[in-house]
């Protein structure tokens, strides 16, 4: 009994870590930290102006005069700053926030009582000094596979604490002076670390905004969820997306998986987002499997300058049997994929390889369609890809095609006469769809109202490699 639980336990931690390569590599520079730590301190700094500082009062015996009652009221921050700050990755952690120098200036109002009757008040200028914050911060992956932040660890400690009294005689001032320090430093101490925390979490319903299924169109959606927790390394934090399309509504995997790959150590962006060629070739799985790699052309779709038609004639000039059978008549073509189209990425080619038919028909006067032939057409495509926007789009260009008859209804006939006509079919009538179609782009993972800026793209081997920096507005 217990092997056999044991061995269930195996096969599942099997599943699940084959299932966990990811498709997409995101990568947060160190230059990405420091943008992070500006929004972070300015974040902070606004929680830490709103503490309240409570009313302090007691009692106090002093000699010869007896007993002092004291007690500090409407204490106001004037003014905070965190002049320096630092932000490092702790390997395997998280990161790590520093906050030196900061200081806060209060303004407030003194009130003594004593010998039953002796009333005196005033007001005081206190400068806080020397506040150091220390705290780490947990990235994880949630339940939907977004990350999240978390405080692990803080420590805030007061340096220094002068008080300038306005009124009053000196031996109150000394009096005070001890009250007021001891007292504000827990106050202060107590209130700055679960501020920080609040500005920590605020993070939260922003990063929350990953589109974990990023809408593409009528036929596909991205997973974009986080397949594991980030890594963290010295220099990084590495966060694995799925990165595949499905069909909307129905998650059916491909035959395939991704295949592990890590991203080159670069540092002069904020943000690296590695796109591997298993994303790609899921989208290309998923529309063959929708039908949507399929389309008519018509004779409206050649440009009315070119001298070679869609119809009979110009066919017949060919294949003489179409001329003889089907004299003056229109023709359409169907062009369509066979198989899912294989995308390969080397160091600066991006190429596409589609296995497609392609049939013939004769259009009636009564508008069916007689079938003239079908050809097997193999078409390798270079693909331009760039980032527009929060989008990955491409332009292809026809590398070269190679056809073959798979079937004719008008006898035998030399398929190599039609490889100027279909070139020209493709080139004018069924790549600018495609194009037309990469030119609308599809999503890129993204946060809140995050704006890509300075990118580039390099294709790399099996995967394209997209450095940016991001701005985020509002
Ligand atoms: C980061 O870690 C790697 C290996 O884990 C080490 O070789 C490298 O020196 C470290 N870099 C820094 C800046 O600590
Ligand atoms: C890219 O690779 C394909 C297939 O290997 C090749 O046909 C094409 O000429 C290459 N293009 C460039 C620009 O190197
Ligand atoms: C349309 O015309 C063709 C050729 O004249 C004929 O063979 C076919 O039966 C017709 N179909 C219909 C639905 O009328």
């Amino acid at each position: 009994m217990m092997f056999l639980w044991c061995l269930l336990v195996l096969v599942n931690l099997v599943l699940v870590s084959t299932s966990n390569s990811a498709g997409v590599e995101v990568r947060l520079t160190q230059k990405a930290l420091e943008y992070g730590r500006q929004i972070g301190i300015t974040s902070i700094q606004q929680k830490l102006r709103s503490m309240k500082v409570p009313d302090i009062s007691g009692t106090e015996k002093v000699d010869p005069i007896g007993k002092v009652q004291y007690s500090f009221t409407g204490m106001q921050i004037v003014n905070l700053g965190l002049p320096k700050s630092a932000l490092g990755l702790v390997p395997d952690t998280g990161v790590m926030l520093s906050i030196g120098q900061a200081y806060i200036n209060l303004h407030g109002n003194w009130r003594v009582k004593y010998l039953r009757i002796i009333k005196d008040s005033g007001s005081f200028d206190l400068a806080v000094g020397e506040l150091a914050i220390s705290t780490t911060i947990a990235v994880m992956s949630d339940d939907t596979g977004r990350p999240t932040v978390s405080m692990t660890n803080c420590a805030a400690t007061v340096g220094s604490v002068n008080v300038k009294f306005h009124g009053g005689t000196s031996w109150l001032y000394n009096l005070f002076s001890s009250f007021i320090n001891k007292a504000l430093r827990s106050a202060l101490q107590k209130q700055i670390c679960p501020l920080v925390a609040d500005s920590i979490a605020e993070m939260n319903p922003h990063l929350k905004t990953l589109n974990v299924l990023a809408k593409v169109d009528q036929y596909a959606e991205i997973d974009y969820s986080m397949v594991g927790s980030p890594v963290i390394s010295n220099t990084s934090v590495d966060l694995g997306l799925k990165g595949e399309f499905y069909n909307i509504g129905q998650h059916k995997e491909p035959p395939f998986s991704p295949t592990p790959f890590s991203l080159p150590y670069q540092d002069t962006n904020m943000l690296y987002i590695g796109v591997s060629a298993f994303s790609l070739n899921s989208a290309g799985f998923v529309y063959h499997n929708a039908g949507a790699l399929r389309l008519y052309i018509t004779d409206d779709m050649i440009p009315s300058g070119s001298p070679i038609r869609l119809n009979t004639r110009t066919f017949g000039a060919f294949i003489p049997q179409i001329a003889k059978m089907y004299p003056g008549l229109m023709m359409k073509l169907l062009v369509e994929t066979v198989k899912e189209p294989i995308i390969i990425f080397e160091p600066n080619n991006m190429t596409i390889q589609a296995s497609s038919t392609v049939t013939a028909y004769a259009i009636q006067p009564n508008s069916t369609l007689s079938s003239l032939f079908v050809l097997n057409l193999e078409g390798s495509v270079s693909a331009n890809i760039y980032v527009t926007e929060l989008k990955l789009a491409g332009h292809l260009t026809l590398n070269k095609m190679f056809m073959s008859l798979a079937k004719s209804y008008v006898g035998p006939f030399q398929v190599t006469s039609l490889d100027n006509i279909f070139s020209m079919v493709l080139k004018v009538a069924v790549i600018p769809k495609i194009n037309a179609r990469l030119q609308e782009g599809y999503p890129l993972p993204a946060i809140g109202k995050m704006q890509l800026v300075n990118s580039q793209l390099q294709v790399l081997k099996d995967y394209l490699l997209i450095g940016t920096d991001v701005q985020f507005t509002g």
